[in-house]
């Protein structure tokens, strides 16, 4: 009986073990297992994608026409005096071949002379094509970032220093389609966008007459989503604004040696100066 009893002993214990032991590995493997789900999440959030703008630059086919007309013709965007006769009384002011230079002085001695002549002046384009390059980088070694619904907006903020008083949207189109950017890579995406919309045309002949280049800011929305690639998971999608701040639109090609200007996550701009400068000074 005694030796049967400690038979019973011997087996029932072992097969309790074993029961024990394998509750125990199936909890550590659930635990590591959520623990590795967490770190994932945390250390590779789908808005750690790196967004900029390929070489800090957007291509413009042009910013405005320009044409001459009789002097007598009142012109809405007047720049600049072309002096077609020779007889110059006022030989100190050479024509005005900076744009910046409004010639005032010009007319005002051309005024004098009495003569007949034209004015160039600039007028709102029929359209303006944009070319944008927008480069997305993954810094994770782990996940791909899937980045859909992606709107860009090319805003021109003259007072980006403070605040966006006077901002003009130049243009807002979507990317047709999303994109995967792959682990510890890169995606770029190019895109020629025309627009017809008149004020902005008008904007644009106005604002920018004669001269080639302006600055501007992006803004860059985007809904991101992880995709892990161990076990296929993806996490929800996450829509996130960036701004890509100063990037110039210009005429010229982009230099191909100019450095990205990297997008910041926020749902307000970036201003230049901060806060700190706008702040009202201490009263005295
Ligand atoms: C990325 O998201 C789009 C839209 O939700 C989906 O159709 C596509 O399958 C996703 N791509 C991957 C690789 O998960
Ligand atoms: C923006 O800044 C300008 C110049 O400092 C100021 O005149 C204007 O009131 C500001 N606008 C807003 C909405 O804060
Ligand atoms: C970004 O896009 C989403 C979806 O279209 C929209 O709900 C959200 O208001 C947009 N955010 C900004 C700052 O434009």
């Amino acid at each position: 009986m005694g030796i049967d009893g400690g038979d019973e002993k011997r087996t029932r214990f072992p097969c309790l073990d074993r029961v024990r032991y394998m509750v125990t590995a199936v909890v550590v493997v659930l635990t590591v297992a959520v623990a590795v789900m967490v770190i994932t999440v945390i250390v590779h959030r789908p808005e750690d994608i790196e967004l900029s703008i390929l070489h800090g630059h957007i291509e413009a086919s042009t910013l405005w026409r320009q044409s001459e007309i009789p002097f007598s013709s009142a012109p809405r965007y007047q720049f600049r005096r072309r002096r077609r006769h020779h007889h110059r009384p006022c030989d100190e002011i050479k024509p005005v071949d900076n744009d910046d230079a409004a010639g005032s002085s010009d007319i005002s001695c051309a005024g004098e002379s009495g003569l007949p002549s034209t004015i160039v002046t600039y007028e709102a384009a029929a359209s303006v094509e944009f070319a944008v390059t927008l480069s997305a980088y993954n810094p994770s070694g782990r996940a791909d970032i899937n980045c859909t619904g992606i709107t860009l907006r090319v805003v021109d903020m003259p007072d980006l220093a403070r605040n966006t008083t006077g901002a003009m949207e130049v243009v807002r189109f979507p990317l047709p389609r999303g994109f995967l950017v792959r682990r510890r890579s890169s995606h770029a995406v190019r895109r020629w966008v025309r627009v017809t919309d008149a004020r902005v045309l008008a904007y644009l002949a106005s604002t920018y007459a004669g001269r080639t280049s302006f600055p501007a800011t992006v803004q860059v929305n985007v809904s991101v989503a992880l995709v892990t690639t161990v076990v296929k998971r993806t996490t929800n999608p996450k829509n996130v604004n960036h701004w890509c701040s100063v990037v110039t639109v210009g005429l010229d090609e982009p230099s191909t040696t100019a450095d990205a200007v990297r997008c910041w996550a926020g749902e307000e701009p970036p201003y230049l100066f901060g806060s700190v400068l706008s702040a009202p000074p201490p009263a005295s």
